[in-house]
């Protein structure tokens, strides 16, 4: 007989299960004891809640009981009945247990108890196991199904661009080397330069920043196509937004210009948060409570004034904020917060970079709603955006969310083969080792746009945490690739 014959938690808790005998497997979350039965809370993963097992000590040994302790896992046999105590509908008579692991509780770090974010970060090869890390995967997965879903019930095609790469599509200069040279005695040119000839690749290769280079060569034959896979990213930026190595969704459009595109982004965040409200309920109801708890720790004046699911149905219920970078410009110059000197980067002219507080502010102090912001000037965006007939700015759209800043990055793309070559000059960007680039603007090529999302705030927004090393299983930010 197969060893996996059981019964998910998920499934006891919605059909009914009633007089059957069943088999369920999990890790023990509590278990209480009196001379008459022990009552063991399980967790197998399916479900935020535990289904209770009573063991009848006339039927289950003294010896297994005492090796159920918080953290083991176990496999229990037994009829399903309705249940005699408050908190649960039906609960599970064993007539018998096995240990399937032990969980020493003199070492065991997981113990019934709140324990910190920072600490479980410290043990994320565990944090797994508990109710808000189980809920923050269940709800990223679903998240990450929806993606999938809402792309392909509208016909574009999934494509894998690859990790490897030879350019820097951000222009950053932010990237993760690959060689597989001998870092100790690299061979080097005659004028004393790293030799990258005779590397793997035969050239300067480093992990991608972004997929959309390839994603739009894909565009241009098949037309919608999206991709979803992870990014790198050397930036040393220790914030509670940024990771080295994170999962974007980048879609790219043939035939849209950067009103579809921002048509497009909006629709597909509503779809993807109403997703996860209808399809995550239990693990947001939790995540609503210990964000509320959470919120009660800060000062009144920082509190967020909705709660998490009151923000995610606003969002899905509201239009976005659309408006120009120079229209923000002249809200954030004007705003009381330059004013009073309350931003740590004060907005004095057009041109400058928006930092975070300046997002911030936007979304949540003056329109209280997603914003998408576009027209950026050209100096502080990516050499590959539309140039706008101004001849000062540039097609591009961010989006910002509440909480987050900057969720989306995107723009429509300059399909004029000149302007985009002349653009590349003046931004010091190889059109040589670009030739396969600019081969789409030589042959057919047409108005497109795109956008990329991140995934990790997307998931950082829909579950209410607020440092992205929580919403990633296994988070590289500097210093941090231990798990
Ligand atoms: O704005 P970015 O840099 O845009 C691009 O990479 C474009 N190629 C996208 C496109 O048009 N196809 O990055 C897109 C998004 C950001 O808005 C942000 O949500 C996320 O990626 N992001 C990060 N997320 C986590 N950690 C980091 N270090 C991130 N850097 C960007
Ligand atoms: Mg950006």
């Amino acid at each position: 007989m197969a060893f996996n014959k059981r019964v998910k938690i998920k499934e006891l808790l919605e059909k009914d299960f009633v007089e059957q005998e069943v088999t369920v497997m999990g890790w023990v979350r509590t278990k209480r004891s009196n001379k008459n039965v022990s009552f063991i809370a399980l967790n197998d993963g399916s479900s935020i809640n535990n289904y209770q097992i009573v063991a009848d000590p006339s039927l289950i040994s003294d010896e297994i009981l005492k090796r159920a302790t918080t953290g083991a896992c176990l496999k229990a046999k037994g009829k399903i009945v309705t249940s005699q105590g408050a908190g649960q509908q039906t609960e599970l008579m064993a007539n018998s247990v096995e240990i399937l692991g032990d969980a020493d509780p003199e070492k065991y770090p997981l113990q019934p108890k709140k324990h910190s974010l920072e600490f479980l970060r410290e043990i994320a090869h565990l944090r797994v196991r508990t109710n808000t890390f189980g809920a923050v995967f269940r709800v990223r997965h679903a998240l990450a199904f929806a993606v999938h879903k809402y792309f392909n019930d509208k016909g574009f095609f999934y494509i894998h661009t690859p990790i490897i790469t030879a350019s820097d599509a951000e222009g950053a200069g932010e990237t993760f080397k690959v060689t597989t040279l001998n870092l100790s005695k690299p061979p080097l040119t005659e004028d004393g330069k790293i030799d990258f000839k005779s590397d793997f690749f035969e050239r300067e290769t480093n992990l991608t920043v972004s997929g959309q280079l390839e994603g739009e060569l894909a565009a241009m034959g098949l037309a919608d196509i999206y991709t979803f896979g992870p990014t790198f990213r050397a930036e040393n930026s220790n914030t509670t937004r940024h990771l080295a190595e994170f999962w974007m969704i980048e879609p790219e459009m043939a035939f849209y210009d950067a009103e579809d595109n921002q048509n497009l982004a909006e629709d597909f965040l509503k779809y993807v948060i109403s997703y996860a409200l209808e399809n995550c309920k239990d693990d947001l109801d939790f995540l609503d409570k210990r964000a509320a708890e959470e919120e009660n720790t800060k000062k009144v004046d920082q509190r967020s004034e909705m709660g998490l699911l009151e923000r995610l149905r606003f969002v899905v219920e509201n239009e976005f904020q659309r408006l120009t970078y120079t229209e923000a410009i002249e809200v954030l110059k004007n705003s009381n917060y330059n004013k009073k000197k309350k931003f740590q980067y004060l907005i004095e002219d057009w041109g400058v970079d928006l930092q975070s507080e300046h997002e911030r502010f936007l979304v949540e102090k003056h329109f209280k709603k997603p914003v998408i912001l576009m027209d950026y000037p050209k100096e502080i965006k990516a050499f590959y955006m539309r140039q706008n007939d101004d001849g000062k700015t540039v097609a591009a759209m961010d989006i910002l969310f509440p909480g987050i800043g900057e969720i989306v990055g995107g723009s429509q793309r300059e399909e004029r083969l000149e302007l985009l070559t002349n653009r590349m000059k003046e931004m010091e960007i190889p059109t040589e080792e670009m030739w396969w680039y600019l081969d789409t603007r030589r042959f057919g090529s047409t108005p497109h746009a795109g956008f990329g999302l991140g995934f990790e705030r997307l998931v950082l927004f829909v579950t209410g945490m607020s440092n992205i090393r929580d919403v990633i299983a296994f988070p590289r930010t500097p210093g941090h690739a231990e798990f």
